[in-house]
């Protein structure tokens, strides 16, 4: 069993990005910007774009967090992102998500200008991810494929199964697989809740993708001898003896799965430090498109 070091791999990326950011200081050019807006306080939301504001100062991007209370209304939402949409010192935009509930959030999605839209969720990135165009890919479903690639996972011919049929994980991580394209080119089967017996799909998978969001899903039975388990999940568990309260546990039983499989990545530590890494990359790519 190999462990996927995502956060290893998500280090070298942003040491990468690091250095073309140094290279186009140096040429006296600006700098990629990215900016993450934030509805509310939800905790894990919260702490999700800390992170993504202090992965893109470590690398030199122009970062900015916009902070909304919990009672923003949706047309004051659209108009902050309609004010990033037409600001040429921010490359990408991205709203947090969920939003709260007085919020469209397919409406928010829709209003962010696609050469923008870093996350991928616009329906036009949808749409090309689907088509096979160049696009922003989402960037957990992004990362994940990066972390095949980089460990060198053949992809093509095998039976690739998604747990989990989000629009943020499931839906494009299978469309990615499908594409007629290098670290791709896979049989992929999506199945999710509605399934009366799950077992009889992941128990095929050559691959296997957990996004399901509930912690300790996948049990030891239901995956075959060698496969290649990508557990998505970051799922909080109540746990007194750490000193936040909580621990972070992933969708898979890593203890009983692990030893059976040729792959895996940990939780935390594997898919979860890629995601931003991905999210770099993609403001990068939107930033060299806008021809900056
Ligand atoms: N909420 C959970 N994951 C994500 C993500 O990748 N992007 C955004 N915008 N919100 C999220």
């Amino acid at each position: 069993m190999i462990l996927i070091d995502g956060k290893k791999v998500s280090s070298e990326i942003r040491l990468e990005l690091k250095q073309k950011v140094d290279n186009l200081k140096a040429e006296g050019k600006s700098v990629p910007g990215l900016v993450t807006i934030l509805v509310g306080e939800n905790p894990a939301s919260k702490s999700y774009v800390s992170s993504k504001a202090k992965a893109c100062e470590e690398i030199g991007f122009l970062s900015k967090v916009e902070k909304l209370p919990e009672t923003t209304t949706e047309e004051e939402l659209l108009s902050v992102v309609q004010s990033y949409n037409t600001n040429p010192d921010y490359h990408g935009i991205l709203v947090q998500l969920p939003v709260p509930k007085q919020i469209n959030e397919s409406k928010i999605i829709d209003a962010i200008a696609p050469e923008k839209d870093v996350d991928g969720f616009h329906p036009i990135s949808v749409g090309n991810l689907v088509i096979g165009n160049d696009t922003f890919f989402p960037c957990t479903p992004a990362g994940i494929q990066e972390l095949l690639k980089r460990y060198k996972i053949e992809t093509k011919g095998k039976h690739v199964v998604v747990v989990g049929r989000s629009n943020i994980v499931g839906k494009p991580i299978a469309n990615i697989m499908l594409q007629k394209k290098e670290f791709a080119n896979a049989i992929v089967t999506v199945c999710h809740s509605a399934a009366s017996d799950l077992k009889q799909y992941t128990l095929s998978a050559d691959i296997l993708i957990a996004a399901i969001g509930v912690p300790n899903f996948i049990k030891a039975d239901m995956v075959k001898e060698g496969t290649v388990v990508i557990d998505v999940g970051i799922n909080r568990v109540e746990d007194s003896t750490q000193a936040r309260g909580y621990r972070i546990v992933g969708d898979v039983d890593f203890e009983n799965v692990a030893p059976k499989t040729s792959f895996i990545t940990p939780v935390p530590g594997g898919v979860g430090p890629m995601t931003i890494a991905m999210l770099l990359q993609n403001t990068f790519k939107a930033y060299l498109k806008s021809g900056k």
